[in-house]
């Protein structure tokens, strides 16, 4: 089962190249307000239209509420959205039929689901299937508004070029800086080197990867569920649903391990009629529960593995040695459109931790 969460309650629906992709929410209570406008911008942002870096797939991603919302406001029901999938290329994927793509789900797919399962643009395993994820997180963002939880991600890094990003900038700047450039960073030297990045890595017939950060401010103090349910465990369990996706940290994350006591831990002060930290190593994170200082974690996205170059297979119906070249459209670095699915993805967990916890009803 595409299934996540206990309390708010998401499951995804279709394929890369069926009729449609989208989400079924269960456990929204009735009477919220919903925006439909801001679900449409999470879903604009995901899309790759105005991106000369990205893949020419070319998708509409028109919202569609099926149920749930009567008059702009929940009903207490299961919501239901989707969005139609309308440029979908079947010849490149039955060329590729029995090539399993280096890097790509082809081969474990085939062998677990069988030669009838529809696998072109990737099935299950595309990334169109997060147009499911950044739905449900759109919504989530928007019970968690009233609470005061806020979320923003950004590209950290692709390939060898690193953002340098001030500590101390607010969400809302962090926001507008990063929206203004094709790949999602707030910091704009590094981010005209990254575009740069991109389109060496594609001119090569090659693909790059990369670092997503995301903050989130407001987030209740001791919001997360004991044991295997930390705010850590939730989070990591829905990002690695997102494809591509190979690596986690919180806080400091690895830098942990090579820092000593006095220097990770994060002193307590009382400022302006709240505790808080000096430092946030933590990444807002103490016992798997919120300390009250922004959650901060990074996502490692992998280099795109559809990529132009010729690449060494196997025929999986005659077990002779193949090369195999890649067609279709493809995205030279998935980054910047993974920014808006792992902020979203962070939203909708909450959204979950939040319900369980009983800090939104
Ligand atoms: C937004 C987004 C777009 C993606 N676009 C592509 C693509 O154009 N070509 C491709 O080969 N993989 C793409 N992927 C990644 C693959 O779906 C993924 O690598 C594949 O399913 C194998 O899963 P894994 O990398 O998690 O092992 C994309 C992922 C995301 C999140």
């Amino acid at each position: 089962m595409m299934e996540f969460g206990e309390r708010y309650r998401v499951v995804l629906f279709g394929t890369s190249h069926g009729p449609e992709v989208g989400v079924e929410i269960h456990g929204i209570p009735p009477g919220h307000d919903v925006d439909v406008g801001a679900i449409q911008h999470e879903l604009d942002r995901r899309r790759p239209v105005g991106r000369r870096l990205a893949t020419k797939r070319q998708e509409e991603d028109r919202l569609v509420i099926d149920r749930g919302v009567v008059n702009g406001r929940t009903d207490g029901g299961p919501f239901r959205a989707h969005v139609a999938n309308e440029d979908v290329q079947r010849a490149a994927y039955d060329r590729m039929r029995d090539l399993p793509r280096p890097g790509h789900a082809d081969y474990p797919a085939r062998v677990r689901y069988g030669p009838e399962a529809d696998l072109s643009g990737g099935g299950i395993f595309s990334g169109r299937m997060t147009v499911g994820l950044v739905i449900a997180g759109a919504l989530a963002r928007q019970l968690l508004a009233p609470i005061g939880v806020d979320l923003v991600g950004f590209t950290r890094s692709i390939g060898a070029v690193d953002a340098s990003i001030d500590p101390s900038l607010a969400l809302g700047e962090i926001r507008r800086r990063a929206s203004a450039n094709e790949v999602a960073c707030p910091d704009l030297s590094s981010a005209l080197r990254m575009e740069e990045e991109i389109a060496t890595a594609r001119r090569s017939g090659d693909s790059v990867g990369g670092v997503v950060e995301v903050h989130i401010d407001g987030v209740p103090v001791g919001l997360g569920e004991p044991f295997f349910d930390s705010i850590e465990g939730d989070i990591a369990h829905a990002v690695f649903a997102i494809p591509a996706v190979k690596a986690i940290e919180f806080g400091v994350g690895f830098g942990a391990a090579r820092m000593r006591g006095s220097e990770h831990n994060d002193p307590f002060c009382y400022e302006n009629g709240r505790i808080r930290t000096t430092s946030n190593h933590a990444g807002g994170i103490l016992g798997g529960l919120a300390s009250g200082m922004p959650i901060v974690y990074r996502v490692a996205v992998k280099p795109t593995s559809s990529i132009a170059r010729p690449q060494q297979t196997v025929n999986l119906a005659t077990h002779e040695p193949a090369e195999l070249v890649v067609t279709g459209r493809h995205d030279p670095c998935i980054v910047p459109r993974a920014v808006v699915v792992v902020e979203n993805v962070g939203a909708m967990v909450l959204a979950d931790l939040a319900y369980r916890g009983g800090f939104l009803s």
